[in-house]
């Protein structure tokens, strides 16, 4: 799908969807109720249509209250086949959220119908800067249009029903500084795309997505992308002593892989400026978990394909950075292995050492996400030597439980960095939310035979996995997103109809930006 920003009156070219998103206003003086306010230039267009949108109005059919729609169908006038009406509510308190929602759900509803030419009016947000709209509108727009229907052997023809549009044009009255704009738009499309590419992963059966092939796909988009990509192997994983991770692989007929994404921005360090400095993205990449000897109970394990959800994030995440060429060295590490019952599994009751040195208990094989990432966070830490890591992990039922799809819970050891990322998580739509990290959780994780267990127990799933992985990270500033509610859920969105979210793309990529305005 091709994005682009436009200036002028819609009624000057034609399209197939046409999506006018309409506020309310009036409603701040106590006596008068707010009410749908159709912008000037529409009712211009709409009497060129018929009157449709007035007639919409006026029945009362269409309140313009926020999340609504109306599809129409003028009946004058040839140059837009449908009209699609978004209710964004009250004007005053349109954001960058509400943008990014209106544009999905055009675009999502432009797809089901098989609409091949989309446009969309922009809104004109009084908080929002015409770039920072037009980039919420594209990203809006590339989620809301994405299917995962790779596995489909009937595709959509072109103008029927489920066909990806061909263009979405996001069309401004007027544009001070149209370049600015459209880099932004285009900037926001490299972002979007690269989460597309991290539900596209997650969505991915563990049939087609073991281990291997995980790396083979970073491979690909390190290709696509200049980034380099290094892969491990079991033997070379065995050589440098990845016990951790190759415990959990052990039981699977795919071998575990550490994959690692670099991308070197900002050119050689020049003199008068310091080097770009280094900073780890971790992803966990369990392409199943069965849960391994402590197997899950059927209802649980069949949506373990998404468990390499961080990993896909990490991946994506990467191709933003290097598409976008952020001047920073950031690394990516995955630990992908598959967490499988057999011979060769891991037991209960088996004691690892680790690429750091400290021993781990196993008490329960189902908590293998940790495990593997006490290997990748060592290697992150001490081998990269970063400012900062964050890690990714679909790490927990318990987080589930707490935050819904929602948000993503933060936690770490660094209030500079979960500040951050709030403040990213704000910006870009995808909250993060803290949650407590404290001496006692990593003392539920306390072993009576090596340095800690893996399994605390039910109380404070979340904190305890935490306080489990701070074990790893030496004293590198380090952040833990437990993305297992918000990185795949069976709750629909205007940007997505459940399957993976491609959560903590925009958030880290927006992150990492903030870095770079920091260093600048
Ligand atoms: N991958 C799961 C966590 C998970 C659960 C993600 C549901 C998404 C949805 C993880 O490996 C796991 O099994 N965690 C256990 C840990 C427990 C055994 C300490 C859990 O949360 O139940
Ligand atoms: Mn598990
Ligand atoms: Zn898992």
């Amino acid at each position: 799908m091709k994005i682009t920003v436009k200036t002028g009156d819609p009624a000057g070219f034609s399209t197939d969807l046409l999506a006018i998103p309409i506020g309310r206003s009036g409603g701040h003086d106590k006596r008068a109720e707010a009410k749908p306010r159709v912008p000037r230039p529409i009712q211009a267009l709409d009497r060129g249509l018929g009157g449709v949108i007035r007639s919409a109005v006026a029945s009362g059919d269409f309140d313009a209250r926020r999340g609504e729609k109306l599809l129409l169908y003028p009946t004058k006038g040839q140059s837009h086949k449908r009209v699609l009406l978004l209710g964004m509510g009250e004007e005053n308190d349109l954001d960058a959220e509400t943008v990014r929602r209106l544009a999905a759900t055009a675009l999502s509803e432009a797809r089901d119908k098989g609409a091949a030419r989309v446009a969309i009016r922009a809104p004109s947000p009084r908080g929002l800067t015409a770039a920072e709209c037009a980039a919420a509108l594209a990203e809006g727009a590339v989620l809301g249009a994405y299917r995962f229907d790779a596995y489909r052997s009937k595709k959509a023809e072109k103008g029927k029903k489920g066909r990806e549009p061909s263009a979405a044009m996001l069309v401004f009255d007027a544009l001070e500084k149209p370049a600015s704009v459209r880099r932004s738009a285009a900037n926001a499309v490299i972002v979007a795309e690269s989460q597309r590419v991290a539900r596209d992963l997650s969505n991915e059966p563990p049939n087609s997505l073991p281990p291997s092939a995980l790396a083979r796909a970073a491979r690909r988009v390190a290709r696509e992308t200049g980034l380099t990509c290094r892969v491990m192997h079991k033997s070379e994983l065995e050589k440098r002593g990845f016990s951790a991770l190759l415990a959990v692989g052990g039981g699977s007929a795919c071998p575990p892989n550490l994959i690692v994404l670099e991308h070197r921005g900002g050119g050689a360090p020049a003199k008068s400026r310091r080097a770009a400095p280094t900073l780890c993205l971790v992803g966990k990449g369990i392409t199943f978990d069965s849960g391994g000897l402590s197997l899950k109970p059927a209802q649980s394990m069949g949506d373990m394909k998404h468990d390499m959800s961080g990993a896909a994030t990490v991946v994506g995440a990467l191709r933003a950075v290097a598409l976008l060429d952020l001047p920073l060295h950031v690394v990516g590490v995955i630990a992908a292995a598959e967490n499988m019952p057999s011979g060769s599994a891991y037991r209960p009751g088996d004691i690892v050492r680790t690429l750091s040195g400290h021993t781990i208990e196993i008490t329960n094989t189902d908590a293998e996400g940790r495990v593997v990432l006490a290997d990748a966070l060592h290697y992150a830490a001490s081998h990269w030597k970063p400012e900062w890591m964050v890690d990714v992990a679909t790490l927990t039922g318990a987080t589930m439980v707490a935050f819904g799809p929602w948000v993503t819970a933060a936690l770490g050891n660094d209030e500079k960095l979960l500040e951050a990322l709030r403040a990213a998580g704000q910006a870009t739509g995808e909250l993060t939310w803290p949650m407590p990290l404290l001496p006692e959780h990593r003392r539920a994780m306390a072993s009576t035979v090596a340095d800690l267990k893996n399994s605390g127990g039910r109380d404070a799933g979340a904190s305890t996995a935490a306080a489990f992985l701070k074990d790893f990270v030496g004293d590198t500033r380090w952040a833990h997103l437990d993305i297992a509610g918000s990185g795949w859920t069976t709750t629909r969105s205007p940007y997505h109809r459940g399957g993976a979210t491609g959560v903590g793309v925009r958030l880290l990529v927006e992150l990492l930006r903030r870095e770079v305005q920091q260093n600048a």
